[in-house]
């Protein structure tokens, strides 16, 4: 998601570069990233992810303890020796019955980094798993496998997040995520970490200034700063938990390289932060390294690194995961617009044909066609989508926007790629109900939406046939309509309530633009619910508090967790979505081993 602030960051940065970027040094604080390299071996915790029926990924990072008079290993340093890295998985929390067991060995090429692809497990188990070196051992982490398995159907209940800055809050969303007992896994859809220093660039709440800062405290633009970013992010403490807890589905957005990108620029890449895909492969390299991250296999058909992945659960249903980053057309843009990324429509032939162009691709057409084979599979009643940015159309009214007479849409997301979109709604709404139902489950915009996907819609169209639902979630941290609105010139200042009032006033006149937006909430932070049983699939929306003038910002209130505000759902065979009692109960039923 782009804001004002973003625009001012980026007219800020030239100042930047001459002035605030001598006050922060480019290096790095040692002693600050040192800290969690100096807390063990495995000061940075553990994690797993990408759960299949049968395999699990298991990651840790291990910082060898420097000999007296050496420097500390810390992440991005290139320093330490190689070592022995043993792991475990088991049945048991105290190993007793061991699933499986071997030993790695990490060094400086990997940023010590290790990643263990465990295979020959049990479905819909739990596991515990642990790593020891040069007699250290690790924290326990908690994982499962999926159920996936012929003939059976079991419960299946994730966390869907997004947006993750570190400088935007603590992350109260993942510790009440870590908190529960009842999922599978969590579903992070993109912008886990972000690329921004703490300088003019810093992103988030000012009273976190000195509280919460990013290492590195530049923009990260090369392998060291990404290293550090991530290495950040595993020193978190709630973040740390949730690693613990579950396993993790995850899918890099725009934020992991840099704002807004494109398949060869970003609006955050400058002349002088050297060659984009220079940095993105240095983004990428560390992603790999620091997330518990199975790259797929190679020779489906796609263009540059295939990281577009499916996953199965049986009859119940399956969860393709998208990568639309990599190889998208350049978004079009207008100069001169007050939100970075917004493009009226409905003016110029123009910018509406260059929206329109099917030349133009979000996906690449090899993973677009790979997603519409997958969505016609039968056999399976939900066809679930791990996906970065908005499918449904969003048309934004002018007035919300300080811009009044125009209509604005995100040409970031699916609504600037309208020809992919139409392409992948119409073969949707053309499948048999053998084929089952699609759900998307998307982030980027910080914002909780629940949204009919219309095939074809004009402003306030109320009849319309739908191809199937969205859900999308709010950010688990970045700044939302809330915070962005009120920083405009309009509302800087105002109480929190004048500002909770205007956001929802937006709200409510952007779903007169778009009835198919049957639910927004653009103030709160937190995490999303999704359960999915044969019959339906619920989205239970835990937001933050509404922010008041007695506490106007629960995001730096590191005791104010996300709790339960409300739940949608959509029942088998109506692609459409409906009301929902919630929260949801107990799982109908356990994984072995619980
Ligand atoms: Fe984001």
């Amino acid at each position: 998601m782009t804001s004002p602030s973003l625009d001012r960051r980026t007219l800020l940065k030239g100042v930047a570069a001459a002035t605030a970027a001598l006050a922060v040094p480019r290096v790095f604080d040692p002693a600050a990233a040192a800290a969690p390299a100096s807390k063990g071996i495995f000061g940075y915790g553990i994690a797993s992810g990408d759960p299949t029926a049968d395999s699990v990924v298991i990651w840790t990072r291990a910082t060898p303890p420097a000999r007296p008079g050496e420097p500390v290993a810390t992440p991005g340093s290139g320093l330490g020796r190689p070592i022995p890295v043993r792991w475990q998985v088991a049945r048991d929390r105290r190993f007793t019955r061991l699933a499986a067991h071997g030993t790695v060995m990490t060094s400086p090429d990997s940023d010590h980094t290790v990643k263990v692809d465990v295979t020959g497990l049990d479905p819909y188990t739990r596991y515990y798993y642990r790593f020891q070196s040069l007699g250290e051992l690790s924290d326990v982490g908690r994982t499962q496998t999926a159920g996936d398995i012929a003939g059976e159907t079991h419960a299946l209940r994730m966390a869907l997040v997004s947006c993750s800055n570190y400088t935007g809050g603590y992350f109260t969303a993942y510790r009440a995520i870590a908190a529960r007992d009842d999922l599978d896994f969590v579903l992070h859809v993109g912008d886990y970490i972000y690329e921004y220093g703490n300088g003019a660039d810093r992103y988030g709440p000012a009273a976190l200034a000195g509280v919460r800062d990013s290492q590195p405290p530049t923009e990260t633009i090369d392998l060291l700063g990404y290293r550090l970013r991530h290495a950040l992010h595993k020193a978190d403490p709630d973040c740390r938990a949730a690693h613990q807890a579950l396993p993790w589905i995850t899918i890099f957005d725009d934020h992991e390289v840099a704002n807004n990108s494109w398949a060869d620029g970003a609006q955050n890449h400058q002349p002088g932060e050297g060659d984009y895909l220079a940095r993105r492969a240095q983004a990428m390299q560390a992603y790999l390294e620091w997330m518990p991250f199975r790259l797929p296999d190679q020779s489906v058909p796609h263009q540059g690194t295939r990281f577009f992945k499916r996953f199965t659960f049986g009859d119940l249903g399956d969860l393709s995961i998208l990568e639309t980053r990599q190889n998208r057309s350049r978004q079009v843009t207008v100069p001169g617009v007050p939100f970075d990324g917004f493009v009226p429509v409905g003016l110029s032939p123009a910018i509406d044909g260059a929206i329109a162009s099917p030349a133009r691709h979000l996906p690449e057409p090899e993973q677009l066609a790979w997603l519409k084979d997958g969505l016609a599979q039968r056999g399976r009643q939900w066809h679930l989508l791990g996906n970065q940015v908005m499918v449904a159309p969003v048309l934004y009214p002018g007035a919300a926007l300080g811009a009044p007479g125009y209509t604005f849409v995100n040409a970031d997301q699916w609504d600037g790629y309208t020809a992919d979109r139409t392409s992948l709604l119409t073969h949707l709404a053309a499948q048999p109900a053998a084929a089952g139902d699609a759900v998307v489950l998307t982030g980027d915009i910080h914002a909780s939406f629940s949204c009919d996907l219309p095939v074809t819609s004009s402003p306030g169209q109320a009849a319309y046939t739908s191809a199937g639902v969205e859900f999308v979630c709010p950010s688990v941290t970045s700044d939302g309509f809330y915070e962005v609105l009120g920083s405009t010139a309009q509302l800087k200042g105002q109480p929190a309530e004048v500002v909770v009032g205007a956001t929802r006033q937006a709200i409510g006149a952007a779903q007169q633009l778009n009835p198919w937006l049957r639910y927004i909430d653009g103030v709160s932070h937190g995490f999303v619910v999704i359960d999915v049983t044969p019959e339906r699939v619920q989205a239970d929306y835990h937001h933050t508090p509404v922010p008041t003038s007695a506490q106007p910002d629960p995001r730096i209130v590191p005791t104010v967790l996300p709790g339960y505000t409300r739940s949608l759902q959509t029942l088998a065979g109506t692609r459409r979505l409906s009301s929902a009692a919630g929260p949801v109960g107990p799982r109908s039923d356990e994984p072995r081993g619980s």
